[in-house]
């Protein structure tokens, strides 16, 4: 089955780590969810409190060291799957994977392929998958980011935060990539808006999904490098992200699986 896939994006530091796992949070309490760190900073794996010890990166490195050495007949792919396999962290529930750093200068063409459809196939064991981008778009061109069911532009209620967004949603459209749904969120936003704001909103040409309000206890969680798992189920910020979740998976609301 394929799974749900929903991927975070935004200009830096509006919040997409913190949106992507408080969603891991929401929807592992619905089915299996993958969790993918795709922002070389990997700080997914702390919000998650879900500590890797090898990405992808490295393993695509190591891989492509030892290759020359490998006797004819050694099926490569067996070996990046099991590589694979050793780089997942897994929790209740959850699963953790870090793609780490990117290429380097060699050739990764022949590892690159292998390794597309190796993350392929094990995303077929979940639910649902939740993608955590490095800010910026770069993401987007690369195309890291496509095959997804629903990409979330995370921006903070201000104007540089919003018109980032937009050129996000714009170079999104430009570039056709295979993405079913694209939303709006709104970080740190909370009320009615100013019509200023909600002008701005209407020009990103996304829709509003959510707005997730300041948290408090969020903000304590993070000085503490404690995960957001921590955080009480009625605090604002998870509250609002189980609405979110509610609307974008009404058919699955409240179902288990
Ligand atoms: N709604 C919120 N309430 C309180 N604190 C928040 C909220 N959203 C984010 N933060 C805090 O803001 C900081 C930046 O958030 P986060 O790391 O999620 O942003 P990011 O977009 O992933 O950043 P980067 O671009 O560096 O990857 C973190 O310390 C986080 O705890
Ligand atoms: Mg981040």
């Amino acid at each position: 089955m394929r799974p749900f896939a929903v991927a975070v994006a935004g200009k830096g530091g509006v919040g997409k780590t913190t949106l992507a796992a408080l969603l891991v949070e929401e929807l592992r309490r619905r089915g299996t969810v993958l969790a993918v760190d795709a922002d070389p900073n990997c700080n997914l794996g702390e919000a998650l409190g879900m500590e890797f010890e090898r990405t992808i990166g490295q393993l695509r490195d190591e891989i492509l060291e030892r290759i020359a050495d490998l006797p004819p007949g050694v099926p490569k792919d067996q070996i990046l799957e099991l590589g694979l396999h050793e780089c997942l962290v897994e929790d209740e529930g959850v699963d953790l994977l870090v793609m780490g750093h990117g290429e380097g200068p060699k050739c990764y063409c022949m590892v690159n392929h292998v390794l597309r459809r190796a993350i392929g196939t094990l995303k077929r064991n979940y639910d649902y998958v939740v993608l955590d981008n490095e800010a910026g778009m770069e993401h987007l061109s690369r195309r890291t980011t496509q095959d997804v069911d629903v990409l979330l532009v995370v921006a903070e209620p201000y104007p540089v935060s919003l018109r980032s967004a937009r050129r996000i949603a714009g170079i999104a459209g430009e570039l056709k990539l295979r993405v079913r749904e694209k939303y709006l969120v709104l970080n740190r936003a909370a009320g009615g808006l100013s019509p200023e704001t909600r002008a701005l909103v209407g020009e990103t040409g996304l829709p509003l999904l959510a707005k997730i309000p300041h948290d408090p206890g969020l903000e304590e969680l993070s000085f503490k490098g404690r995960p957001l798992s921590e955080l009480p189920l009625d605090s604002p910020a998870r509250r609002a992200v189980a609405e979110m979740v509610a609307r974008l998976l009404p058919e699955r609301r409240g179902n288990g699986r």
